[in-house]
Parts: C-alpha cells; structure tokens; sequence
C-alpha cells in the first residue's frame, strides 16, 4: 500500500487534496482504465507520482557520477557464440587504472546507500497490477502495433503502456482513437523527465520504473507471443524469482572490472549467455532496486556502464544492465538456458535470418530444476516449445524494409527473385511453433496496413502499402505453397 501513507492522509484537508486521492484510489482498485489518454483526469495521480519519483531519483543520480574518465578498450570483444562447456577466460580489454576502479566501486556502493537511506523515493507503480511495457515512435510504431494485434490474438487481456521519447513521437490519432480500443496507451516520457535527458537507447529502464504496473512484462516493439504472457508471471520461474530474462547468441563479455566495481564474485563463462532483452518479466516489488540499480547503469551507460558490461560485443547497449544489477544487489532471477533461435530461410551461404525465437521459461525451467540443461547436451530432452519472435532485423514495417528489390536484404524475397516466406528454416525450430505463426503475423500486418482508421505519420506521402500487402499476401499465403512448415495440413 505505498501510495496510502498516514503523513499523506493528514495532509487530505483540502478538496483538491481529496480529488486526488480518490483517483489514487480509483487506480488502486482497479487495473488502469484502458480507454483513457493521457490528458484525463484519473491520469493525473500517475504523472504526479513519475514526476515525484524522478525528482528524487534524478538528484541521487547525479549525486553519484562515476568520478572518472569513460574507460576505454584494448580492442574490442569479437562476436563470441556461446559455449556450456568453454574453458576460455573471461575477456579482459577495459583500460582502467586502480584509481579509477575505486572511483567507481565507491560512487557505485555511495548510489546504492543513498537509495536505501532516501526518504523520498516511492515506487511509482500501483500495487497488485500487472500489464505490458513497451517503447515506439516513428517507424516502430506500425511494427508495435502488429505485434500488438499478435499480442491480443493470443487472448490476452494485460493493458499496455507504451512509452514514447517526447512529444515528437506522440501520434494523435493512434494514441487516442486506435490503441485504446486495444487495451493500449501511450505516455510520453519526456513529459515526466524532461527533454532530452533519456535517449532512445535508455528508455527501457525508465519506462519500466515509470509505468504504473508492479509485475512488468517488458516486450520491445518487434517482438510478439505465442502465447498469453499473463502465464508466465503466474508460473514459476516467474512466481519465486521476480524477473526472468533470455540469452542472446553470444557469450558473456562483462568485464572483470565490472565485478569488482560492483563488488560481486565473477561468475564463470559457461554459467550462461550473455542477455537479450527484446523480452524480459520483473517484478517490481520484489526487484525495486535492481531496476533502480540497472537505472544507474543506463544514466551512466554511454559514458561507462554499456563498455563494461559488454566490452564491444554486439549490441552494446542496456542488453546486460537488468541481469547485472540483480546479481550486484543480490536479487534472485531466472536466465532462461534454452538457446535462442535465429530464424530466416536458405540462401546460398547459409540461413538468411531475420527473426530470433525464444522459449517457454515455464517449460526450460521444468528442464533445468531436473537437472537437465539442454544448453550443454541437446540430447537430454525435447527442447521447450518456442513463447516469443523477435522479428528484428528488418523490422516487419511494410512500408520500409520487409519488401524491397534486393533478396539479400528483404526477408520476404528468395534467391531466385521471386517472393516467399520469411520463415522456412531451420525445420525443427518452425516445428516447436505448434502453429502457422508467420501467416498469423502478415494477417495482422495487412489488418494495420489496410485498415483506413490508421494513419502513421511515417506513412504519409507512402502510396500502395496496403496493396503491397495484399499483393504479398496473394502470393504467399493464399493457397497452400511448397514453402509451408510442415506441421500446417495442405
Ligand atoms: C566448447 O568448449 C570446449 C572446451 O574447451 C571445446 O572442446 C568445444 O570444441 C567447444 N565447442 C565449440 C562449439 O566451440
Ligand atoms: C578485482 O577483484 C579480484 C578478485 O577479487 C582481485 O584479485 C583484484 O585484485 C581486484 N582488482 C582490483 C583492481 O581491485
């Protein structure tokens, strides 16, 4: 109950003070409204708590610099698959003097106590909810609203909250007349913490603190479910851990200087690969500091943290801040083992993949409590059926790169120039599907493209796109085609 404090309610003396504590109350009781904006009333007591928060949180921030130079790199980490069994050291490339080691592991420590001892610092989360957090703007905004559509496909209920950078970025017409109508709304972050504070590649973090649920299920704007995601937070390892996490392809390059930094023991190598949080679930109730601790990491991640926690390695950025920061406070979490997947189709040098697919935690974790890690020995058991896409690269924004002249690039060509499937290998990884997932997604990017409602400022002055659609969607999913995945009955 941390919005109800008796200091707050002897202070409930004047009307207006009244007004808003009903529309606290309203928002505690009640999973937030999800066909308001953000210029309602009852939206009033969540900027007032952000705005709060970020006040005392931006001052502890800054109190507590790294009080040193950025560190730099002997070379940087080559793309490193990852390897259960390696006897490799961990890589050590940081060029950091002892002076400056103990300048950072004291302003770290320094950080971590003040945000114990702050008085001032209160969640701004609603207790008891639960609901989806996501950034988009510009051209992820029709990508986030496909993957919203896969989202709600699944039958899920969870309300969405999707954080924008500014005003910039804020599109009327889809924030106000399309999302809430899809359990989704927008908020603008810049509006809480000021302009140009947070950059795009920082938003994560804060749009977690920001938003308004206890229990998170984080989903970039690219990335969409199987399945319901609400099972997940009420499974284990979600229930017992508080925030579950995915490998990427590569291993661990986190720097031994971050752990002496943040005065940790070194995990080994093989414990498990380094993160890729395209998709990640936290509690905030059970993980309140390692978010504000990953917070830190971010705010001081262009200059210092990002280098340390990845040495170069692909994808620098806040990949490693989450699973980080809980091992520094001592937080418990799940690393989900099962490997994830590239997926594409065959081209003449191997796959051409355009998409990753991630596991059921649920199902990886009745593997591994027996002891079983498929991660060292595929043999052990059938893997976990697959719970999330990660269509990244291109996005899926059928005004941008999915289509194009050159197969090389478009995910939707195949070598000889003709248009096909984005996903036809590997077989068994499509098998662990259960279903035809692709044809579900361009069913739901057709809806979005050709749906005269929605407009995307990104779209203006674009001819065709729902022709092009339709036109691929002719041509590839229509009729029953030789490209199909196996398990989809001619
Ligand atoms: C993984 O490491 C082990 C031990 O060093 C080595 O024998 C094996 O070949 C490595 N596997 C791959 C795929 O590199
Ligand atoms: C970092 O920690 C390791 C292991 O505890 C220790 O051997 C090393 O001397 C420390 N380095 C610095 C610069 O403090």
């Amino acid at each position: 109950m941390g919005i109800f404090r008796p200091g707050r309610l002897r202070a409930v003396l004047s009307a207006t003070a009244a007004l808003i504590l009903i529309c606290t109350f309203y928002l505690y009781l009640t999973p937030p409204p999800v066909s308001t904006v953000p210029s309602t009333a009852f939206e009033v007591p969540l900027t007032e708590r952000q705005t709060a928060f970020w006040k005392v949180l931006r001052s502890i921030l800054d109190a507590n610099p790294p009080n040193c130079p950025s560190p730099t790199l002997r070379a940087p980490v080559s793309a490193i698959h990852f390897n259960a069994t390696t006897l490799d050291p961990r890589p050590d490339l940081i060029l950091l003097g002892n002076n400056e080691i103990e300048a950072m592991e004291a302003a770290h420590a320094n950080y971590l106590n003040a945000l114990k001892t702050a008085k001032k610092l209160r969640p701004v989360h609603s207790p008891g909810t639960r609901g989806l957090v996501t950034t988009a703007g510009g051209s992820y905004l029709p990508v986030f609203l496909s993957s919203l559509r896969m989202l709600r496909r699944t039958g899920s209920t969870l309300p969405v909250e999707v954080y924008m950078k500014d005003a910039s970025e804020y599109e009327k017409r889809i924030c106000e007349d399309v999302l809430p109508d899809m359990g989704a709304r927008c908020l603008i972050l810049s509006d809480v913490v000021g302009k140009d504070v947070i950059q795009h590649y920082q938003l994560k973090v804060f749009a977690v603190l920001f938003s308004s649920f206890e229990e998170v299920v984080w989903m970039d704007a690219d990335c969409f479910p199987l399945d319901k995601p609400e099972i997940l937070l009420n499974h284990e390892p979600f229930t017992s851990t508080g925030l579950v996490t995915w490998p990427d392809f590569w291993a661990s390059s986190v720097s031994p200087v971050y752990y002496n930094i943040s005065q940790q023991s070194m995990p080994p190598m093989t414990e498990r690969q380094s993160s890729e949080t395209g998709i990640f679930l936290v509690s905030k109730k059970t993980h309140y500091y390692t978010m504000l601790l990953a917070a830190y990491y971010n705010y001081y991640g262009p200059s210092h943290y990002f280098r340390l926690l990845s040495q170069g390695a692909p994808g620098e950025g806040d990949k490693e801040t989450f699973l980080q920061a809980a091992t520094a406070v001592g937080g418990s979490f799940y690393a989900v083992s099962e490997r994830v997947q590239a997926l594409g189709h065959h081209k003449p040098d191997g796959l051409s993949g355009s998409a990753m697919a991630q596991s059921d935690p649920i199902g990886d974790y009745a593997l591994t409590s027996q002891g079983k890690w498929r991660v060292q020995d595929p043999s052990v058991d059938q893997p976990p059926r697959v719970f999330f896409i990660h269509a990244n690269y291109p996005k899926f924004n059928p005004a941008e790169n999915v289509f194009g002249a050159n197969w090389e690039t478009a995910p939707t060509l195949r070598p000889d120039g003709t248009e096909g499937r984005a996903w036809t290998a590997p077989d068994d990884v499509l098998r662990r599907f259960g279903q035809d997932i692709e044809k579900a997604y361009w069913e739901e990017i057709k809806w979005v493209s050709c749906n005269s409602e929605i407009e995307f400022r990104t779209w203006e002055g674009k001819k065709g796109v729902c022709e092009k659609v339709e036109s691929y969607w002719n041509t590839v999913f229509a009729e029953p085609h030789e490209d199909d995945p196996k398990f989809v009955e001619g």
